[in-house]
């Protein structure tokens, strides 16, 4: 080796021993005859200090490193003089006295500050990912990932899973995305797509017997790009045979309560985690995936405002629609300009506009209620309206009427918003909750037939069976999420195990039976052979590691993840092909 220690791993108890170091310089420091060294590795950070006096030569190379340098130090670790102690560094009690220093390459000046950790513009970052990684944030996410991942790993091998690899060039398996094609060049005019998820290979491997299943599988789907979400990402994804919701409900709380135990052990939980239908996260989030690290719950009025003449309250109720709002505390004061702010917020989440009543008065008094939908309203329905909200003098209501989709939609974004600027998320709670009881199917307007809420391998409920042929909006799937501060953290069910019923929610979703054996056959087939009942989940690893990490979004904790673009910025993918390429594949691009 070409160094003897590690940065990160010197202490006290090192006074006096010679070292050998090797790494990045993080930081330099001219102080008046002496040069001050930050010396970076995978390990950590640790001054080194430049004395003439201890070495000129050594002196004299180390005023021409620059940031980024890679150099390799020979010295003797000292305790650091009383009062320069560094409380910030793990090794800020010592430092070390610096006998020879070698160049082992020199940097270019990189294109931002790797020793701070101030915004980067995007492209730069993905396009310099090696430089975005020494960051030691960076670094400290991608090392925690592992740390998640290693610990599933052995949490579920001491409950007996066994992990399995599977496929990743394969047919296309329905999550809701477009799937990513690959031209066979075997089989000219073929392709094979890249796995939405491991879906039907992981029921497979219970028809197979192996009864309890994980891998940490890499997901590909083409879709529009967030903050949560990548082309190419990650799920812990698992699957266990005779269960029921319960097992898999209890398996993962058990998983994510000694998981972050193990690895965030400061951080806060909700036990046991809440459970909520989807109807209850729907009616008081306005989303399935509700942060419930606060309250600001959504209130129903729609049957006080169809009695007022406020025709916007009228309209949206005579239309089939709702009105619902959330009560604010502390708002009543907002000027026009924030309250424009609100209004344009509800607008760009699809309402047509935003009713605001602020409760004015002292104490629990209400002297006035400032909106335009005062005059409209008698003073009773004013007076239910505040008691239905629990609103008291102080409070701004925000009232959205309009379909419920819309409305649900539009409150559900400002009560997040207006979370955030009152400051009520608590960044060291990690508020996981479980979504059960979801409708098993959606009607696709685009498509106009029967879509799924989840996947179509999803069972019905039990209670439910007789309503797929007379009622197929009322049955519901026996699926679950867990979300946790507001992010869709995993999703999974307990699934159709008999070909009878799967074909039947095949027919329903518009498959006919050429398409269903085209698309489904060896599942359906392998059902006919003894599938046993099973049921399963898959977690966002990408999404588990960013809450844990307290970051925006999972680019930060992927090594090296895609643009907006879904482009690879620092490999340039995706490139055009040669042209032999493509005659290899039998592929012609469109106007050549
Ligand atoms: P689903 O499609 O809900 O279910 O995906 C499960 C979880 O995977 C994560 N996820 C993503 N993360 C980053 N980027 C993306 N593009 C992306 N898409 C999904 C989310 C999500 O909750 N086969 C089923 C699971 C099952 O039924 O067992 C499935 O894939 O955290």
């Amino acid at each position: 080796m070409l160094k003897s220690h590690s940065c990160g791993e010197l202490r006290k108890e090192h006074a006096g021993h010679k070292v050998v170091l090797a790494g990045w310089v993080h930081r330099r420091r001219d102080h008046g005859g002496m040069i001050f060294i930050d010396l970076r590795d995978s390990s950590g950070i640790v001054q080194v200090v430049f004395n003439p006096q201890t070495s000129r030569e050594a002196f004299q190379v180390a005023g021409s490193l620059r940031n980024e340098y890679v150099v390799q130090v020979a010295g003797e670790v000292a305790i650091r003089p009383e009062g320069t102690q560094n409380i910030k560094l793990a090794t800020g009690d010592i430092e070390i006295v610096a006998r020879e220093v070698v160049v082992l390459n020199p940097s270019e000046t990189p294109p931002f500050y790797v020793n701070e950790d101030e915004e980067v513009d995007e492209s730069l970052c993905l396009e310099n990912r090696y430089l975005y990684l020494r960051r030691p944030r960076v670094r400290d996410n991608i090392v925690l990932r592992y740390k998640v991942i290693k610990f599933i790993r052995d949490f579920l091998d001491a409950k007996g899973f066994v992990e399995i690899e599977t496929p990743i060039l394969i047919k296309s398996t329905p999550e809701g995305a477009r799937d990513y094609l690959v031209p066979s060049r075997t089989n000219p005019g073929r392709f094979y797509a890249l796995p939405q998820s491991p879906q039907q290979l992981k029921q497979i491997l219970m028809v197979a017997g192996f009864e309890k299943y994980f891998q940490i599988a890499r997901c590909f789907r083409d879709e529009d790009l967030r903050a949560d979400r990548q082309p190419e990402f990650t799920q812990l994804d698992l699957e266990i045979s005779f269960v029921e919701e319960e097992d898999i409900l209890q398996l993962m709380e058990e998983l994510f309560v000694s998981l972050v135990k193990a690895v965030k052990p400061g951080m806060e939980m909700v036990k046991p985690f809440p459970r909520l239908t989807y109807r209850e996260a729907m009616e008081h989030y306005g989303t399935d995936k509700p942060d419930i690290r606060f309250g600001l719950e959504l209130k129903d009025i729609s049957d006080i405002a169809a009695e007022t003449d406020f025709d916007i309250f009228r309209a949206a109720i005579n239309e089939g629609g709702k009105v619902k709002g959330i009560c604010v505390p502390g708002c009543a004061n907002y000027t026009r300009h924030q309250l424009d702010e609100l209004i344009q917020l509800a607008k760009d989440h699809g309402a047509q506009g935003l009713i605001t009543m602020a409760i004015i008065g002292e104490g629990s008094e209400v002297s006035e209620v400032k909106s335009v939908a005062t005059k409209y309203l008698t003073q009773e329905q004013i007076e239910e309206v505040i008691a239905r909200f629990g609103a008291k003098p102080g409070d701004l209501l925000l009232i959205v009427g309009d379909k419920l989709e819309v409305v649900n939609k539009a409150l559900g974004e400002l009560r997040c918003e207006m979370a955030h600027r009152l400051n009520l998320l608590n960044d060291n709670l990690l508020a996981f909750a479980f979504i059960i009881d979801f409708p098993l199917l959606e009607w696709d307007e685009m498509r106009n037939c029967w879509g799924t809420m989840h996947h179509p391998f999803t069972a019905p409920q039990q209670k439910d069976m007789l309503l797929l042929d007379r009622n197929p909006n009322k049955v519901h799937g026996r699926h679950y999420d867990v979300v946790c501060n507001g992010c869709e953290l995993g999703s999974g069910s307990i699934r159709i195990h008999q070909r009878q019923v799967q074909e039947k929610i095949f027919k329903l979703l518009g498959y006919s039976e050429v398409e269903m054996q085209a698309r489904f056959g060896a599942l359906l087939k392998a059902m006919e052979y003894g599938a046993p009942p099973h049921g399963g989940v898959a977690i966002g690893l990408d999404r588990l590691v960013m809450l844990l990490a307290g970051e925006k979004t999972i680019r930060e904790v992927i090594a090296f993840p895609k643009n907006q673009n879904a482009e690879d910025l620092m490999f340039g993918a995706p490139s055009e092909a040669d042209k032999e390429q493509l005659d290899e594949l039998n592929l012609k691009l469109k106007g050549s």
